[in-house]
């Protein structure tokens, strides 16, 4: 595999585990102890898989493709969220190309087929004041499974569409897709990738509501922000900025 990376930033750190807790977790152990950008690591499986807002990833050993990047982009901590943005972008591309499948975007790290979830990102960083120090970001993409007992919300690339794909291939594709993005971001290229996004995310002029600890909030979902932040209209006339932190989003109805 490393060697259709060849010449890539994630040719270099490639660590391969049949099982490992989590690797976003072992990435930010790896970070904290200075390892280098382009650090990749993948698993068969994971004993702690971990989702956003504290939630578990699970996934059978050998299913799905479970894996994280180790990035040190020169940023500030306002362009972390465009990385989460292009992750999602590469790896929509990547399952287009692999298997047919057209997949959309639900804010603010999901990738959809229609309206069953089928894979996501969960992003961690560390900044040192307003500059980036680390970005870890982890994808997880059901493959070949998702959890029954979930089948009216999650689906994977097999159920929709009859085809295993290569998880090697779809890893490669995906990595080779969000390195040439990654470079247009380092070269200060948002807007292509934020149009792109706003153009896939199907929640974009539906009625939602947005639960966080603090509140439920109910309106329009105007538009992604590129800082990641969600533009509401709420039911008021008031437009808000939601921050993706720690909120949950549902469609209305
Ligand atoms: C979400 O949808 O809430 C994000 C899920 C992210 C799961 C992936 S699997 C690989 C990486 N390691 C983890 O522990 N989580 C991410």
């Amino acid at each position: 595999m490393s060697g259709e990376l060849d010449s890539s930033i994630f040719s270099s750190h490639i660590i391969c585990r049949e099982t490992i807790d989590s690797t976003n977790d072992l990435a930010k152990r790896l970070a904290a102890e200075g390892a280098a950008e382009g650090t990749l690591i993948l698993a068969e499986e994971q004993t702690g898989g971990k989702g956003r807002r504290g939630r578990t990833w699970h996934s059978p050993s050998g299913a799905n493709l479970l894996f994280s990047v180790l990035l040190r982009p020169a940023v500030q901590a306002d362009r972390v969220f465009a990385l989460t943005m292009i992750l999602v972008l590469g790896a929509m591309e990547a399952v287009r190309r692999q298997s047919g499948l057209s997949l959309n975007i639900k804010w603010p790290n999901d990738l959809y087929a229609g309206m069953k979830k089928l894979g996501g990102i969960l992003t961690e960083f560390s900044a040192r004041g307003r500059e980036v120090d680390w970005v870890v970001l982890g994808l997880g993409l059901n493959v070949t499974w998702y959890p029954e007992e979930l089948r009216a919300q999650a689906t994977s690339i097999l159920a929709e569409t009859g085809i295993t794909v290569s998880r090697n291939r779809l890893l490669v594709e995906t990595l080779r897709i969000f390195e040439g993005y990654y470079r247009e971001i380092l070269a200060g290229n948002l807007d292509p990738f934020h149009r792109m996004w706003n153009e896939a995310c199907f929640i974009l002029g539906k009625e939602v509501f947005i639960d966080s600890e603090k509140e439920r909030l109910a309106g329009k979902a105007l538009r992604i922000d590129p800082d990641g932040a969600l533009v509401l209209e709420t039911r008021e006339g008031a437009v808000r900025k939601i921050v993706a932190g720690d909120v949950s989003l549902r469609l209305k109805g």
